[in-house]
């Protein structure tokens, strides 16, 4: 398929990634929150059935991982049942699905995880986007869901900027160095999602390469960093320790450290 030919419909267009999605599909239908609901399964079925795409990317969720264990419901209505409306309109009109779903569905014991691995969530966040993905394998068949971890983009609220602002405020900025992961930047992973919508229809764990803990994350951002446990540094939502996804399936995008680097430019433009 030629994706310059094709109409693509983008969900959740002015988050953190959909607005790197918008950036490299610039023809793109784009709906934010105001536009569509996807909690809303009626309006979810016109708007598609209106549009009649060819691919539906969809970027929309409820992110806040702590936020989720207090408003379980709505975590569930939009990481859960919205994909599967959306699932279930995209087979309504034959369009293929890209949608995003993250490495907290797995737990954290293993110290890899596999796109073939069992996921078991450990917090409401992982559960309701597990939920999401059961939802669009119950309702299509043409569906990719790209599993990511760790974001950081210029558009959203993200680790990066949180360390850099908390650099300048404090003497010294505690992170936890027992939690292991990928962080990933949104401009590459919009890039990729070009190449994943040609690939066969499945599971795909996509994430900039390397793997490093928040702390080994934050010392590539600020000096003024020093290593916590998880014990120390208590959150609402459990964390799995190692939520490190392994793609199996497609060629690794660039290091973390050189996307970092591409992500500091971009940001001081
Ligand atoms: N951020 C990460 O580190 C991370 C890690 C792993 C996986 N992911 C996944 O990656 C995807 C993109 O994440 P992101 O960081 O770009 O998220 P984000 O910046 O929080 O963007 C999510 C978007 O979804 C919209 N939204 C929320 N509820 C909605 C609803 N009921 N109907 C329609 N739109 C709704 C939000 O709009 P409003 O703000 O106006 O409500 C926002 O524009 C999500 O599927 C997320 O689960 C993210």
């Amino acid at each position: 398929m030629v994706v310059g030919a094709i109409k693509t419909l983008i969900i959740g267009s002015n988050g953190m990634l959909g607005s790197d999605l918008c950036k490299v599909f610039p023809y793109a239908v784009k709906l934010t929150h105001k536009n569509l609901d996807i909690t809303n399964r009626t309006r979810v079925i016109n708007c598609i059935q209106e549009i009649r795409p060819d691919v539906v990317i969809n970027a929309a969720a409820y992110t806040n991982v702590d936020g989720c264990e207090d408003n379980k419901e709505l975590a569930f209505q939009v990481n859960g049942y919205g994909p599967g409306y959306i699932a279930e309109a995209c087979t309504k009109v034959g369009a293929s699905l890209v949608h995003f779903s993250t490495d907290y569905v797995f737990e954290g014991s293993k110290k890899e995880y596999v796109e073939s691995e069992i996921p078991n969530p450990i917090n409401v966040y992982g559960h309701s986007k597990l939920l999401g993905e059961k939802k669009i394998i119950e309702n299509m068949n043409d569906y990719r869901i790209v599993r990511i971890s760790w974001l950081f983009g210029i558009h959203g609220k993200n680790f990066v900027e949180t360390m850099l602002k908390l650099s300048g405020e404090m003497d010294n900025v505690k992170v936890v160095n027992d939690q292991f992961g990928k962080p990933t930047y949104t401009m590459d992973l919009a890039s990729k999602v070009k190449e994943i919508i040609e690939l066969e229809p499945g599971i795909y764990h996509i994430t900039n390469d390397g793997i490093c803990s928040w702390y080994e994350f934050a010392s590539s951002i600020i000096d003024n960093v020093v290593p916590c446990t998880s014990e120390e540094f208590q959150r609402k939502a459990k964390r799995p320790k190692y939520s490190v996804l392994v793609n199996t399936k497609t060629e690794p995008m660039r290091h973390w450290k050189e996307a970092l680097k591409a992500y500091l430019k971009e940001r001081n433009i």
